[in-house]
């Protein structure tokens, strides 16, 4: 069972759907994630609420997250970015597996909960879970006060505003911007420089500023979903950085456009997915300009050799891609926060091309609050 959301209160501000104004909206939005919380004297970030001294953040010897949906794959996003950032192992699972497994709950161990609505029931039973059994639990969260804001010891608010569409979109691109805070934070009181510190912080900076750019680029993406639209089935692929946003960009198709979509990771495609490859499956691939593009470039080779169609989202024109979708570049650890963006808007008009009822898709509601 789910509870519908009262989605009238809020003024649509010239847009035609929620989710199309919820897009727009995350320049400002991140904006908001950001205000206040960098301190530029030790180039880090200062987030009160987490109620974790610097002792406590050097005690943690692990970071799991736990979240559902969209949720989940910022934490997967989250938990790379800890890694990086502050060498802390990290690792995300759904929250609904987790309360079922009967893990073992370890003191040493920061557990985060993430979500949006912040009254997901498999996120919240998790959290009561963790704290009956002694845990120190996290929340990362938009909705202020909510039932897993009450219930965590602690945590930071993301800031993204009210979420009407049922398809989440800039909650998650906040809160992917409120864990690159965090993973900052939990860096800088262990052996992250103060230049890279100060590397993140300006890369947090320049982030509104490349959404926005990005959002221009919307009439080119609307062209190339009208071409996609035929597909029945896409393939999302992405390696370490790339591949949690493969994964939010095809749960976001097939959330709001029902086409079938499927993720993975483009080093595991040799294993398996190549088979599916011809002309009638088209493969989103996400190619970051890292350490791992000679690679991504091979898997592309590896599909168009099979006359499979390629849309990349890169930061340079790929030229085994059909089309590419340009975004632009930031420092490596941030760069999923803006290639999901595109992805986004790709989702959107695929959606309107087929004429779906984009703000409330079949079978779903916005928040789930029961098992
Ligand atoms: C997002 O597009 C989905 N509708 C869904 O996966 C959602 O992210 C999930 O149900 C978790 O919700 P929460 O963030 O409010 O906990």
């Amino acid at each position: 069972t789910t509870v519908e959301w009262e989605a009238a209160s809020y003024d649509m501000g010239g847009h035609d759907t929620y989710m199309h104004k919820e897009i727009h909206e995350q320049a400002e939005a991140v904006d908001r994630v950001l205000r206040g919380r960098i301190d530029d004297r030790f180039s880090t970030v200062h987030l009160g609420g987490l109620n974790l001294d610097a002792r406590d953040a050097r005690a943690v010897r692990r970071v799991k997250i736990l979240g559902c949906g969209t949720s989940y794959h910022a934490g997967q996003i989250g938990a790379q970015m800890i890694e990086e950032l502050a060498r802390i192992p990290a690792d995300a699972e759904p929250a609904s597996e987790f309360r079922y497994r009967n893990a073992v709950v370890d003191p040493d161990t920061l557990y985060i909960a993430v979500s949006q609505s912040g009254e997901t029931y498999d996120v919240l039973a998790a959290v009561q879970e963790l704290k009956r059994k002694g845990a120190r639990v996290l929340g990362i969260v938009n909705v202020v006060g909510s039932a897993i804001a009450r219930e965590a010891d602690g945590g930071m608010y993301v800031h993204a505003g009210p979420e009407v569409c049922v398809v989440s979109t800039k909650c998650f691109t906040n809160t992917c911007v409120a864990f690159a805070l965090l993973a900052l934070h939990l860096g800088r009181t262990r052996d992250l420089s103060v230049r890279d510190g100060k590397r993140i912080i300006e890369g947090l900076r320049k982030l509104p500023a490349q959404i926005s750019e990005m959002l221009e680029q919307e009439e080119d993406i609307r062209k190339l979903a009208a071409q996609y639209a035929e597909a029945r089935s896409m393939l999302f692929i992405g390696r370490v950085r790339g591949y949690p946003v493969a994964r939010e960009a095809s749960l976001k198709l097939k959330e709001v456009s029902y086409i079938h979509a499927e993720a993975y990771p483009a080093s595991e495609l040799k294993h398996g997915p190549l088979a599916l490859i011809e002309p009638a499956l088209p493969t989103v691939a996400i190619v970051p300009d890292d350490d791992l593009l000679e690679k991504n470039r091979a898997a592309m080779e590896e599909i168009k050799a099979r006359s499979g169609q390629i849309l990349a989202v890169a930061h340079q024109e790929q030229e085994k891609a059909d089309h590419t979708i340009v975004v632009p570049k930031n420092e490596d650890e941030l760069d999923p926060i803006l290639m999901g963006i595109p992805l986004q808007l790709l989702a959107y008009h695929t959606a309107l091309a087929l004429g779906r009822d984009i703000d409330k898709p079949r079978n779903l509601a916005k928040s789930v609050t029961v098992e």
